[in-house]
């Protein structure tokens, strides 16, 4: 399978999208995945050392068009991947030579990530626009994330509330919700995904108060309160859980679509 992550908006949460809900979505399969960021500066996902995940860049600078880029994706022989597409010119250009080469047709779908109302909105439904004209097949999903809410009525409230809500549901195939996570900082020092934190609780949770024990009795208070921190974190980590295994359903169903 492949699946694209892609908005022509920077810092709409395409690289945090990629990891803790696409990539993730395989790891509930227990299949192997690979997530390919298409970045010329950094690997977002190189903190990802201990996870399950394997990633790589492909930088599309001047040197490599955006149709070498497609092409090294389609001599790719994963079983599945997920591409974290780059903000800006690098998501103008993918979504271009994507509708020359026909690259949506090889994607079983597309996440548009959309962080708040406005101009992140009004970028994600350019972005919708652009990949609908590419090829109007396309299957896509609108990943609502960091929204402030505790439940799924609460998310959909919000959604309809505040977002252009009907404008959105006419282009898309599914919405998915995402929560704020703060322990998203802590799976980073973790090196694994929120949704492997929160399944390695009964290894993790132990193992970190003996860190903890272990650096207050060597008088080490601030990397005892660190890790403090972390184990606090992986307890949170559940309450996210449900919101990442609904988002996979919606994901099975728009394939199945
Ligand atoms: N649901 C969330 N909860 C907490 N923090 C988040 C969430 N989503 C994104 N962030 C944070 O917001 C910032 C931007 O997100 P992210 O890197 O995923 O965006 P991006 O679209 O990939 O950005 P870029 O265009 O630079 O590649 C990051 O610091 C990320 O950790
Ligand atoms: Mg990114």
């Amino acid at each position: 399978m492949i699946i694209v992550v892609v908005s022509t908006k920077g810092g709409s949460g395409k690289s945090t999208m990629s990891q803790q809900l696409a990539a993730t979505y395989f790891l509930e399969k227990e299949e192997p995945v690979k997530l390919v960021e298409i970045d010329d500066e950094n690997l977002d996902s190189a903190y990802l050392t201990k996870s399950k995940i394997l990633s790589e860049r492909l930088p599309m600078g001047a040197s490599s068009s955006a149709n070498h880029v497609i092409e090294r994706l389609m001599q790719m022989t994963d079983k599945n991947l997920v591409v974290d597409v780059g903000g800006n010119r690098t998501a103008t250009n993918f979504i271009a030579a994507a509708g020359e080469t026909d690259f949506f047709s090889m994607a079983d779908f597309v996440i548009v990530p959309v962080s708040n109302p406005g101009q992140d909105e009004e970028n994600a439904l350019l972005t919708i626009k652009a990949i609908k004209q590419a090829n109007p097949s396309t299957k896509i999903v609108l990943a609502v994330t960091r929204q402030m809410a505790q439940s799924q009525a609460e998310f959909e409230d919000v959604f309809t509330r505040y977002f252009r809500a009907e404008e959105l549901l006419n282009v898309v195939e599914k919405v998915v919700f995402f929560p704020q996570v703060m322990a998203i900082v802590h799976s980073r020092a973790l090196a694994v995904t929120l949704y492997e934190m929160a399944l390695s609780k009964d290894s993790l949770l132990p193992s970190l108060s003996d860190q903890m024990v272990t650096a207050k009795k060597s008088g080490d208070t601030q990397a005892a309160i660190r890790y403090s921190r972390i184990r606090a974190s992986v307890v949170q980590s559940q309450s996210v859980l449900p919101f990442i295994k609904a988002c996979h359903d919606t994901f099975d169903l728009v394939v199945q679509s």
